[in-house]
């Protein structure tokens, strides 16, 4: 499998598979969106539930939070999204009237326009020729701002007016006091959040990488100014060991320290951490930046309530933050590329996802031997519920030969099948009853389990 062709087969793979289906697809699509099927929802449900444990439960300083998506629109001016702080360089095909991004087009024909001014947008185009797709003239660039707008209530009037949050952070900072009141958290400390949130991006594209509706996990880690060198570099390491956690690779992964002319006018430092997608190259997973205490000052200056933490000792400050973000489509899009492997089994090429086993949508797959012998059936629907019951996520499998169900498992990365025969029924050998056979998905190789151990086996 060429790295061009991987992600096409990934893409062919989720549709097939029912991992990801194209949004309103019974209606030609809705172009920037994408649903997740049966099997999507399950590894992007594991991936968003072992962040969860990993950056919140498994430590003792982080809080968790679910915001509403709509918000106060006075929440959007404060924090700069309504301004041009929030928008993309749009340029139009002048004969078209097609709307693209400026510095895609631009990127995409090899010349560097990231940090570029409207006018130097402008100036670029002009000097190297540059056309539309279709080949016609492009019109001047203008901003375009990517909040989606929607209305409030019975009202037409602007007050009406609100917009679907386009990143869960501002949640976080609009109830920084009600966390610090509620729970009394000693600094340093974040608050993590999961959520929806939604860009009107200009030209949605490559799969769930770009695109107008996705979830973000985000953390605002709320520090002491002097604080920030040593806290953002072990912020940095658990970012590292959460991408490994996902099993990704660590020559798939970049550090991409954003140079200081690149930087937000509030952020000290910034790192893009970027995976190698296929066909595409390095590009952003997640973002990590120190954003000083810009955000709830601005916040405190907009609402006029205090954000100010309050030490033991009385003296007060407004604190910094430290922003990991995480776009869980980018994830599960980096996990799926990653897992895709192609080998040879039995003599035939065999497309597998090496999933790991606390990622993959099920943890194991049950089959009985055959499917008309219903001493078979009902020993192996035994052991089918006693492992759902302990796991949840286990798959019925009795379609077609054992040969097929294992390579429609091996597909979807189930870590083990399953398989009940007559040897679990004791009439063979009976030194075998009650136990079964379990295949591993990496290597074929088969062990013959005792189902009173099994579940220790699958947890191995
Ligand atoms: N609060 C900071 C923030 O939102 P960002 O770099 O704009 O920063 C964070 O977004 C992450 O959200 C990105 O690294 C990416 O994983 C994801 N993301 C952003 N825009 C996206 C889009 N249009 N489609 C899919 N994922 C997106």
């Amino acid at each position: 499998m060429t790295k061009d062709n991987k992600m096409d087969k990934v893409v062919a793979l989720c549709k097939r598979r029912g991992f990801v289906f194209q949004g309103s697809d019974i209606y030609g699509g809705l172009k920037g969106t994408w649903d997740l099927g049966p099997l999507g929802v399950a590894l992007n449900n594991n991936i968003k539930r072992e962040w969860w444990k990993f950056f919140v439960e498994d430590r003792e300083d982080m809080y968790g939070l679910d915001a509403a998506i709509l918000m106060n629109s006075k929440t959007w001016e404060a924090s700069g999204h309504t301004g041009a702080g929030f928008c993309d360089p749009l340029v139009e095909d002048t004969i078209t009237g097609e709307r693209f991004r400026a510095d895609h087009l631009l990127k995409d024909g090899g010349f560097e326009a990231e940090g570029l001014t409207l006018e130097q947008i402008d100036q670029m185009i002009i000097s190297v020729g540059l056309m539309s797709p279709n080949g016609n003239p492009l019109s001047k660039a203008r901003q375009f701002n990517m909040m989606f707008e929607t209305r409030i209530g019975a009202t037409s009037g602007p007050e009406g007016l609100v917009f679907l949050r386009p990143e869960t952070a501002q949640g976080i900072f609009v109830n920084f006091k009600n966390v610090v009141d509620s729970m009394s958290p000693k600094i340093p400390f974040g608050i993590a959040q999961i959520g929806k949130a939604f860009r009107n991006e200009i030209a949605p594209r490559e799969f769930l990488f770009r695109v107008r509706e996705f979830e973000q996990m985000e953390i605002e880690y709320f520090i002491k100014e002097e604080q920030w060198e040593s806290e953002f570099e072990k912020l940095r390491q658990d970012i590292v060991g959460w991408h490994n956690h996902l099993g990704l690779s660590s020559e798939n992964i970049k550090e991409y320290e954003v140079p200081e002319n690149d930087l937000a006018h509030y952020s000290k430092r910034t790192i893009d951490f970027e995976y190698n997608f296929p066909g595409k190259g390095f590009d952003e997973l997640a973002g990590f930046a120190y954003r000083t205490n810009h955000d709830l000052k601005s916040h405190m200056e907009a609402s006029g309530k205090s954000m100010e933490y309050i030490e033991p000792d009385g003296s007060r400050f407004i604190p910094h933050v430290l922003e990991p973000s995480f776009g869980v489509g980018r994830a599960l899009t980096a996990v799926l590329c990653e897992a895709c492997s192609e080998d040879e089994m039995n003599g035939e090429v065999r497309t597998y996802l090496r999933l790991p086993a606390h990622l993959a949508p099920y943890r194991a797959a049950v089959s009985p031997l055959l499917k008309n012998k219903p001493e078979l059936v009902g020993k192996a629907r035994e052991v089918f519920m006693m492992l759902k019951k302990k796991f949840g996520n286990i798959a019925w499998d009795d379609n077609g030969n054992i040969g097929k169900r294992y390579r429609r498992q091996d597909e979807i990365g189930t870590p083990h099948c399953v398989t009940i025969d007559f040897e679990t029924l004791g009439e063979e050998k009976t030194e075998l009853k009650d136990t079964v056979t379990v295949r591993d998905r990496d290597t074929g190789v088969q062990e013959r389990v005792a189902i009173s151990e099994l579940v220790a086996y699958l947890n191995k």
